[in-house]
């Protein structure tokens, strides 16, 4: 085992987070598109444990299921009736110990610390290993301390920590902080937890305890100090969530931007953590990058659009676009007022335009949707162009069928493709055209019957309107050709012949 490497981490989340006021248990809320806890596992995981403890107890099997759900070789620790940290570690010892009594460096941390990240903790375990400490304490420094353990020292040296509601009037000007990050020697930590009392202001196990009681003993205890205290700042309320959440995006960006991406506007743009961005891409105003979402070299996001779970080729743009689970080729287009839904897919140089909806549909290179349409349940082939405002008319009030239309159609404006109907490669379609039966290949579809024109209606039906009025004139009636108002027809209406 390396220096660094720890016999265990353990994660603390048996507590309530009563200051969320959440039915959500506090460690599963989220920044970043990762929950608390699961920045805690992050981290955790990239020390390389040998074992890796969550413990937990409030709305445990909500907890215990994200934990496994996320790491699968984490180990569920259930903390008892018996209140505090120290207890959560004592119950987490006793079922690590079960197997095999640990040796060597434990890491404890709390499950809503979420920017605290590997590179501290390595350097935790670094100076604990280097020291040969017992107790090696994560510190930071802040200007209002209100509500944290502070950090007693004598002549330089840590003796140990104070709750806030135990400390006295002087103690609480103290302004270095405990940030519930440890590292312990594992025999220390079981041998001190077994001398850990109750007696204090909340009649629970403190865990804070263990660097006084090391202290006593004359056994090394340290702290190390971190400056930058967003890293080690807890969640307690959704103030403190949304501010760690913001400050996290902003790191998220600025790690991008020196990635070689251009963020116009970093105040309106959210990335989340697990997202992919290459080589110059440009973020426009007001994007949102959820979950795994991967934007290729060159392509340009936004403004306003949101993605979730959608991979973007390389050149390719999407304007004011909301979609998740969708795929689109290098070089294509998309908006602007798009909207992608699970299963879109748009190939190489395709086009998906303006007022356009796409579910689970494949749009081939090349090919173009441009204006005011619904694709659902389609495959539309290389080259072939949609006319506006088409429907594909995907569900018969039970069932969803497909349409396949092939490559280098030109299908008419207005279409309503009845699925299942398949449009042929080459084939047309006529502007209007309800598309109920197969078109052959290179075939041209029309439906409906003839147009009939039915002479003078307006004249007769609308008398005395603009229209009736210009329609007179092309056809060189004088205006007292057109009917009496008395014999209009009953209930029909005069729109927009308010001139009069
Ligand atoms: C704790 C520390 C305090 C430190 C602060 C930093 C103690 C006694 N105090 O106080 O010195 O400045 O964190 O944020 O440790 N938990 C359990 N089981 C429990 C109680 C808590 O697992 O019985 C977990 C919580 O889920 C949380 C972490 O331990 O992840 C810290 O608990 P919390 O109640 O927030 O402790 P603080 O009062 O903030
Ligand atoms: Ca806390």
């Amino acid at each position: 085992m390396s220096l660094t490497q720890p016999a265990a981490v353990v994660v603390l989340a048996a507590g309530e987070g009563t200051r969320m006021k959440s039915r959500i248990p506090k460690v599963l809320h989220e920044i970043g598109g990762r929950s608390l806890l699961g920045h805690a596992l992050t981290a955790a995981r990239a020390l390389d444990p040998a074992r890796l403890a969550v413990v937990v107890r409030h709305q445990r099997d909500a907890v215990a299921a994200h934990a496994s759900g996320l790491d699968a070789g984490v180990t569920i620790v259930d903390q008892d009736e018996v209140p505090g940290t120290g207890r959560a570690v004592q119950c987490a010892l006793g079922a690590l110990d079960a197997a095999a009594a640990l040796e060597g460096p434990v890491v404890v941390m709390a499950g809503d610390t979420p920017l605290l990240d590997a590179g501290t903790l390595t350097e935790l375990l670094a100076a604990h290993g280097a020291d040969a400490n017992a107790v090696t304490v994560l510190t930071t420094t802040v200007e209002d301390p209100h509500g944290y353990g502070r950090i007693l020292r004598e002549d330089g040296a840590v003796v140990g920590v104070v709750e806030e509601r135990d400390a006295t009037a002087e103690q609480r000007q103290i302004r270095e902080i405990n940030t519930s990050t440890y590292v312990f020697d594992a025999a220390v930590l079981r041998e001190a937890l077994g001398g850990v009392g109750q007696d204090n202001d909340q009649g629970e196990v403190y865990l804070t305890d263990v660097v006084a009681l090391a202290h006593r003993r004359g056994l090394p205890v340290r702290a190390i100090s971190v400056e930058d205290s967003w890293l080690v700042e807890g969640v307690n309320d959704r103030v403190q969530l949304a501010a760690l959440g913001a400050e996290l995006n902003r790191r998220t960006l600025e790690r991008w931007m020196r990635e070689g991406v251009t963020v116009v506007d970093p105040g309106t743009t959210w990335v989340d953590v697990d997202v992919e961005l290459a080589r110059d891409v440009t973020l426009l105003p007001g994007t949102q990058l959820h979950g795994r979402t991967r934007v290729d070299e060159g392509a340009t996001i936004g403004p306003d659009t949101t993605l979730r779970d959608v991979v973007v080729g390389a050149g390719a743009t999407v304007v004011r676009t909301h979609g998740s689970d969708a795929e689109l080729g290098a070089g294509s287009t998309t908006g602007p007022f798009a909207y992608l839904r699970p299963g879109a897919q748009l190939g190489e140089r395709g086009k998906i335009g303006t007022f356009v909806e796409v579910k689970n549909a494949s749009i081939g290179p090349a090919a173009k949707v441009p204006h005011l349409t619904y694709v659902g349940d389609a495959e539309i082939g290389e080259g072939t162009n949609i006319g506006a405002s088409s429907v594909f008319v995907n569900y018969d009030g039970v069932a969803k069928h497909r349409t396949r239309i092939g490559a280098h159609a030109r299908t008419g404006s207005d279409n309503m493709f009845v699925a299942p109907v398949t449009v042929g490669d080459g084939a047309y379609t006529g502007a209007g055209t309800t598309v109920r039966e197969d078109v052959p290949p290179g075939a041209l579809a029309v439906s409906g019957g003839p147009q009939r024109n039915i002479e003078g209606w307006v004249l007769r039906s609308r008398p005395e309107t603009d229209s009736a009025r210009a329609a007179a004139r092309a056809l060189g009636h004088g205006p007292e050709t057109t009917t009496p108002r008395d014999q209009q027809v009953p209930g029909a209406t005069a729109e927009g012949d308010n001139n009069r």
